[in-house]
């Protein structure tokens, strides 16, 4: 992957580049000797070195005989539990899988990443008519969502294919010690994988929380490990911006929030990149929106939002700066065709492939923010394989956790997603809740 911030510079002061770029290389001291805030959770810096071959060879064989059983694998889980393994699996996969005639690969659906009764009713009527299996992804094994559609889901398997059978076919992954689901999982002999203690939700994609959906799905997890790897080389190496890029990445943004733009827009070119860009935007917003602080992250997939956010973008109040992450190569081929009297004006792109003309949509874009007042910063990869997202994957978080670091918050922890859930549960009605739930309904009336 490549790094291109010469259309942002400008418009951030060129000290404080220079200071972030300073603090940055004491930062790395920091994170790589595990110093810093949060270092009990920094396990996913070394995972792609420690990938253990018996846990990538488990993986592979659970794979197997999921994709020889069941049309459909279900996800459950929310938050880090399954954004990563939607993020690559998307990537890579066909865009329209589910309709493809004679396709091998079973479909993957998620759930528990929402709590509506009519997505879940829904799948409830397609897990109906497949053969499926299911795993269950909960780090703290007590997340309510993943809970809920884990009872639903359990109850529908059990009287589908028997409680004996479908106990071979819920496959949990969660936490050593600790909650509910790792001690149903042991009650009822689940298939288990265990998330380190020391790799949070959204660090947590190269661990079996993605790595088991993602081989299921048929891709190759020994390909996504060996690119996060060769990033985890250079990112670990030096501290130096010109060889580091997420120093580079990490001290551009933060120049640019502290002159002013606080909010950065991910960019894509490719629809299937719309979960990366959702992984990325919880990956950093979980990171870094803390102590009243952090760059808001927000995601666009253009050309089709340049017909809706484009607008804002190039001439709305200037908050913000891009990230484009730019693809080079599509895997397949398909070219304008020529139309006899060109009644739409079009036959100058006869013969032209859709990248190129993507690619042209990309640097006018590109050209027109950057004069419209809106920072660039351009990461370009050649072509999306398990590879380079493995690269990308080791390089946004390792770049975010020294983010977090220059902006003096702990990275690796999400104190204020628990204020959402308390007053859930007090609404809820959930046992020793009652006296907020209280409180609650008379502020809601
Ligand atoms: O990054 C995180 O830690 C969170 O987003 C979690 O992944 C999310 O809240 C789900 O938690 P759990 O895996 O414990 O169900």
């Amino acid at each position: 992957m490549q790094i291109d911030i010469s259309k942002a510079v400008s418009f951030s002061s060129p000290e404080g580049m220079k200071q972030n770029e300073k603090e940055l290389e004491s930062l790395h001291k920091v994170l790589v000797d595990g110093t810093g805030k949060g270092n009990d959770f920094l396990g996913w810096m070394k995972l792609p070195a420690g990938a253990d071959s018996a846990i990538l060879r488990k993986i592979k064989v659970d794979a197997e005989k999921i994709r020889a059983q069941s049309q459909l694998f279900v996800v459950i889980g929310i938050g880090g539990s399954y954004l990563g393994a939607r993020a690559v699996i998307d990537c890579l996969s066909h865009p329209f899988l589910p309709l493809l005639p004679g396709r091998k690969d079973p479909v993957i659906l998620y759930a528990g990443e929402n709590l509506s009764e009519d997505y879940h009713a829904g799948l409830m009527e397609i897990l109906d008519q497949y053969d499926y299996s299911v795993a269950v992804i909960s780090k703290s094994g007590t997340t309510t969502e993943p809970a809920i559609a884990f009872r639903i889901i359990k109850a529908h398997l059990e009287k589908k294919y028997g409680k004996e059978e479908a106990a071979g076919r819920i496959y949990a992954v969660t936490d050593m010690q600790r909650g509910a689901l790792k001690k149903l999982a042991e009650e009822e002999k689940y298939p288990t994988y265990v998330i380190p203690d020391d790799v949070g939700g959204r660090y947590s994609v190269l661990t079996p929380v993605g790595l088991l959906p993602i081989a299921v799905a048929g891709l190759d997890i020994e390909k996504l490990i060996g690119g996060a790897r060769s990033m985890m080389e250079q990112c670990l190496a030096s501290a130096d911006p010109e060889k580091n890029p997420a120093i580079r990445y990490a001290a551009i943004r933060n120049a640019l929030y502290q002159s002013g733009k606080p909010v950065e827009i991910l960019v894509n070119y490719l629809p299937n990149l719309y979960f990366f860009t959702e992984w990325w935007k919880q990956l950093y917003g979980e990171s870094e929106g803390k102590e009243n602080k952090g760059i808001f992250p927000a995601g666009v997939g253009f050309t089709t939002d340049l017909h809706s956010m484009g607008q804002y973008i190039q001439e709305g109040t200037r908050l913000m700066f891009e990230t484009i992450l730019s693809v080079e190569n599509s895997g397949k081929e398909l070219r304008v065709p020529f139309m006899e009297k060109d009644p739409d004006g079009l036959n100058f792109l006869a013969g032209k492939r859709l990248t190129g003309i993507n690619h042209m949509a990309e640097m006018g874009t590109l050209l027109a923010h950057v004069d419209g007042g809106v920072p660039n910063i351009r990461i370009s990869v050649t072509e999306l394989t398990e590879e380079i997202l493995g690269e990308l994957i080791y390089f946004f978080e390792f770049s975010c956790a020294l983010s977090g670091y220059l902006l003096g918050v702990n990275p690796f922890d999400q104190p204020g997603v628990e204020a959402y859930k308390k007053n859930m549960f007090a609404l809820i009605g959930k046992p020793g809740f009652e006296e907020q739930g209280k409180k609650l309904r008379e502020r809601l009336k």
